[in-house]
C-alpha cells in the first residue's frame, strides 16, 4: 500500500452517479481527498446517469450530498468553487453505443487538454443487471484498452450465488486483467478493520497467542439498528447472509485468522486470506441446522421508537421469509485453527449499533488463588470496536484494592479518538484512493469472491428449500432469535 504518493492525472467516470451511493459516499469521499489534498492537479469527475439533469444541478446536488454527509462538515466557499469545476455530467442510457462513443471522446479531449494519458476509473454505482451491458460495451468501446491506466469498480452484491459470481467474474475478465479490477467491500477500507493488520503483524507480543493452544473460541458480531431503510427491494432478494456473511463478516475472519504475509504486496495478503476461505469446513446441507441460525424483525423499539415489522417496510413482500439476521459457526480446518469455533453474525433492527470482534482466550489451566477470591474470574479477551467507537481493549483479571485477595477483570483500552486528533478517512476516502494509485490490496479478487459464495452455498439452498415457519422471530430493538447466542 502506498500511502504516500499523490495519484497522477485521474478520469472517474461514475456510472449510476445520480444515485443514492454516489450521493452519500463517493462524492463527499472524493470531495475529502480534494480537501487533504490527495486528489491530483488534473482530476476530472464525469458523471453518468439515466436521469435527466443540467450540469449546475448535478453540481447542486453533489453539493447539497457533501454538505449531508461529508465527515468534514459543510463545505467553504473558496473550496467548493475549485471542486465543482472537476465535476460534469452527462444523461445517458448505459444501453447505447453513443454512451460510450462519448465517454471515448470525453477523455480524449480531456488528455488533449492535459497533454497526457490519464488514469481512467469506471465505477460501476448501479444495479447489478447493468453491470454486463457496461462492461460489455467499455469493451467493445476500447476504453479498457490501456491495462496500465483504466481499471474498473465493482460494487456489491456480486453475484447472487456461487454461479451467478463466477459469470460475473467471467464477464469482467473478458474486458479486463484482474489486476484493473476493483471489487469493493468497504468494509476493508474501515480504519479500524485496516488496524487488525497492523494489530496482529506489527507487534511480537500477539502471534505467540494466536492460536489454538491459546483462543479459546472467536465471536465477530456486525449488529445495526438500522432496519432496510428505502432498500427493502434490493434485500429481499437478498437477505442478511448474502447481503453481510459473504462479504463483510467473512473478510473480518480472514484477517483475524490468516497467516502472517511475507510482504505488504497485495497479492500476498490476498493469497494469505484465501488461504482461509478454502480451509473453512465445509457445511453439509443436512447438517445446517446445526451451523447456521436465520431470523426476521418483527415490529418493535428502537430507542424509545416505534418501528415497523419488515414485512411492512416498503419494498418488501408482505409474507417475505428473507432472514434479516444471520448467524453461522465456522471451523478453520488448518494448524493454527483446529477445533476453534468462529462464530459470525449479523443484523438489522438489533438491540444495538455495533460491530466489534472478540477473541476469547482459553481460561489458566489452573487456578491457584482461593475461591473466594475468584468469584469474577474471567477468561481473557480481546475486543476490537470497529463501529461506532473505535477502540482495542485487553480484559484481564488484576487484584482490587484492600487487605483480601480479591480479583477483579479490568480493562486496558486504546482509544482511536483519545490516542488521535486526526479525522479518520470514511472506508471510501481510502479505498478510492487505492484504485487511484493503482493498489489493489484492500479489494476482493476473483478467486477470493468465490471462495466465499462456496462457504455459504449450503445454506442458502437449505434455508431455501425449508420455508421459516416461525418467522417473524425476534422484536426489534432485541438481540437477534431464540437459540442464536449460544449455538
Ligand atoms: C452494506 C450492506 O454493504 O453494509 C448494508 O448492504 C449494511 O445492508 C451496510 O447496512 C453496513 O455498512 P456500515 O459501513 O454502515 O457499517
Amino acid at each position: 500500500m502506498d500511502s504516500t504518493t499523490k495519484p497522477s492525472q485521474t478520469i472517474i467516470v461514475i456510472f449510476g452517479a445520480a444515485g443514492d451511493l454516489a450521493w452519500r459516499k463517493l462524492l463527499p469521499a472524493i470531495y475529502n481527498l480534494y480537501l487533504d489534498n490527495w486528489l491530483p492537479e488534473n482530476f476530472l469527475v464525469l458523471g453518468l446517469d439515466i436521469k435527466t439533469m443540467s450540469l449546475p444541478e448535478f453540481q447542486l446536488h453533489v453539493h447539497d450530498g457533501i454538505n449531508k454527509f461529508s465527515r468534514s462538515g459543510k463545505t467553504k466557499k473558496k473550496d467548493w468553487q475549485t471542486f465543482e469545476n472537476c465535476l460534469l455530467y452527462k444523461k445517458a442510457d448505459f444501453k447505447a453505443a453513443s454512451t460510450y462513443s462519448f465517454i471515448d471522446k470525453q477523455i480524449k479531449q480531456t488528455e488533449k487538454l492535459w497533454n497526457g494519458t490519464s488514469n481512467r476509473i469506471f465505477y460501476m454505482a448501479v444495479s447489478p443487471s447493468f453491470i454486463e451491458t457496461i462492461v460489455t460495451s467499455i469493451g467493445n468501446a476500447g476504453l479498457a484498452a490501456d491495462k496500465m491506466c483504466s481499471r474498473i469498480v465493482a460494487e456489491k452484491p456480486f453475484g447472487q450465488d456461487l454461479n451467478s459470481a463466477r459469470h460475473l467474474n467471467k464477464i469482467l475478465c473478458t474486458t479486463f486483467d484482474e489486476s484493473q479490477i476493483y471489487r469493493i467491500d468497504h468494509f476493508l477500507g474501515k480504519e479500524t478493520v485496516q488496524n487488525i493488520l497492523a494489530f496482529r503483524f506489527a507487534n511480537a507480543l500477539f502471534e505467540p497467542i494466536w492460536n489454538r493452544n491459546y483462543i479459546d473460541h472467536v465471536q465477530i458480531t456486525v449488529a445495526e439498528q438500522l432496519g432496510v431503510e428505502n432498500r427493502g427491494g434490493y434485500f429481499d432478494h437478498a437477505g442478511a447472509l448474502r447481503d453481510m456473511i459473504q462479504n463483510h463478516l467473512l473478510q473480518l475472519l480472514c484477517l483475524i485468522s490468516m497467516e502472517p504475509p511475507v510482504s505488504f504486496d497485495a497479492d500476498e495478503i490476498r493469497n494469505r486470506k484465501t488461504d482461509v476461505l478454502h480451509a473453512i469446513r465445509d457445511i453439509e446441507q443436512h447438517d445446517v441446522h446445526k451451523y447456521a441460525i436465520r431470523g426476521q424483525y418483527n415490529d418493535g423499539w428502537i430507542e424509545g421508537k416505534k418501528v415497523k415489522a419488515y414485512r411492512d417496510e416498503p419494498g418488501v413482500n408482505k409474507d417475505s421469509n428473507t432472514e434479516t439476521f444471520a448467524a453461522m459457526k465456522l471451523y478453520v480446518d488448518n494448524w493454527r485453527w483446529q477445533g476453534v469455533p468462529f462464530y459470525v453474525r449479523s443484523g438489522k433492527r438489533m438491540n444495538e449499533a455495533r460491530s466489534y470482534i472478540t477473541i476469547h482466550f482459553k481460561p489458566v489451566p489452573h487456578k491457584s488463588f482461593p475461591s473466594e477470591a475468584t468469584g469474577n474470574w474471567q477468561p481473557n479477551t480481546i475486543t476490537m470496536n470497529i463501529q461506532p467507537r473505535m477502540t482495542i481493549s485487553l480484559n484481564f483479571q488484576a487484584k482490587r484494592p484492600g487487605l483480601q485477595m480479591l480479583l477483579n477483570p479490568v480493562n486496558m483500552l486504546f482509544d482511536y479518538d483519545e490516542s488521535y486528533k486526526t479525522g479518520t478517512p470514511e472506508a471510501y476516502e481510502t479505498l478510492l484512493l487505492d484504485v487511484m494509485q493503482g493498489d489493489t490490496t484492500l479489494f476482493m479478487r476473483a478467486d477470493q469472491v468465490e471462495a466465499a459464495w462456496d462457504i455459504i452455498m449450503p445454506v442458502l439452498s437449505a434455508w431455501q428449500e425449508d420455508i421459516p415457519l416461525n418467522f417473524p422471530n425476534y422484536p426489534a430493538g432485541m438481540q437477534g432469535p431464540e437459540g442464536s447466542d449460544i449455538f
